[in-house]
């Protein structure tokens, strides 16, 4: 073997281990295959469980709903409700306030009534897509809510108590707009939709930094001798006859 390609052995030898050390570089300290202690992006609707992504779940979108519920059903389930609400006209205020009218109004707008300061807070209008989220799940729409109520789980039975409470009126609020619905599609899918694409992308790359990090050599690995660069004995090639 002649000095030039001797040399040429070596700087493969070292350019391969220059790239083994980069790689392991990038696995270690690029690329955190270990659970990160915060959210690198923060997505609403994304809660990060062990380090990991996790998809959080929304309330269904119900304002599609609506329009074709079933008035009936709502006030049947209005039974859950009767015992802190009163629904007519004039009501008393019970346990909670009396929620004639309430679609539409502002929100902790009954006066006469120590709404909670988590409501108070919120402001705005009870607008179809808010009720849909608060009747959902009360405690986690408005935070420190004295509703004591675990919520209606199915979509159908929010879009039936929403389009009952809508009759409540004496000029019930116009039914959902295209735009509205729309809204709340983009509001409750879109963020999912996103989140499972995140984590699909977050596996993969969990996946690539541990194919790095296997073949990275560690300190205290026990590493083989470079064979080109230490020849100990000459090949033997044997002629053929
Ligand atoms: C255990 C009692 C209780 C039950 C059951 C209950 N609620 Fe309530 N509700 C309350 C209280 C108390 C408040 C005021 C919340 C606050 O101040 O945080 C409230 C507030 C509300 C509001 C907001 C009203 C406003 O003026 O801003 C709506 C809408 C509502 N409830 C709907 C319902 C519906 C629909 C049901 C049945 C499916 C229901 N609630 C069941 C106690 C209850």
């Amino acid at each position: 073997m002649n000095s030039f390609e001797f040399n040429k052995i070596f700087a493969a030898v070292l350019v391969a281990g220059i790239t083994a050390m980069f790689a392991g570089f990038v696995a270690e300290n690029v690329i955190h295959a270990h659970a990160l202690e915060k959210d690198a992006v923060e997505i609403e609707g994304v809660e990060s469980s062990g380090g990991g992504v996790a998809v959080e779940k929304l309330a269904e979108p119900v304002l599609h709903l609506v329009a074709s519920a079933d008035v009936e059903k709502g006030k049947k389930l209005s039974k859950a409700c009767a015992s802190c609400h009163s629904f007519e006209k004039g009501g008393p205020v019970k346990t909670g306030p009396t929620l004639w009218g309430v679609v539409g109004s502002s929100k902790g707008g009954t006066s006469g009534f120590g709404y909670s300061s988590g409501m108070m807070e919120m402001g705005g209008k009870w607008s179809y897509a808010d009720l849909n989220k608060f009747l959902w799940k009360p405690k986690k729409f408005v935070s420190g809510t004295k509703m004591n109520f675990i919520g209606l789980k199915k979509p159908e039975d929010r879009a039936a108590m929403i389009a009952w409470l809508r009759t409540l009126s004496d000029s019930p609020k116009a039914l959902p707009g295209d735009s509205e619905i729309a809204a709340e599609q983009a509001d409750l899918v879109l963020p999912e939709v996103l989140a499972e694409k995140v984590e699909d992308a977050v596996e993969m790359i969990e996946e690539i930094a541990e194919e790095a990090a296997d073949v990275t050599p560690h300190a205290g690995d026990e590493v083989q001798e470079p064979i080109a660069a230490t020849p100990t004995k000459k090949p033997v090639i044997e002629e053929a006859p």
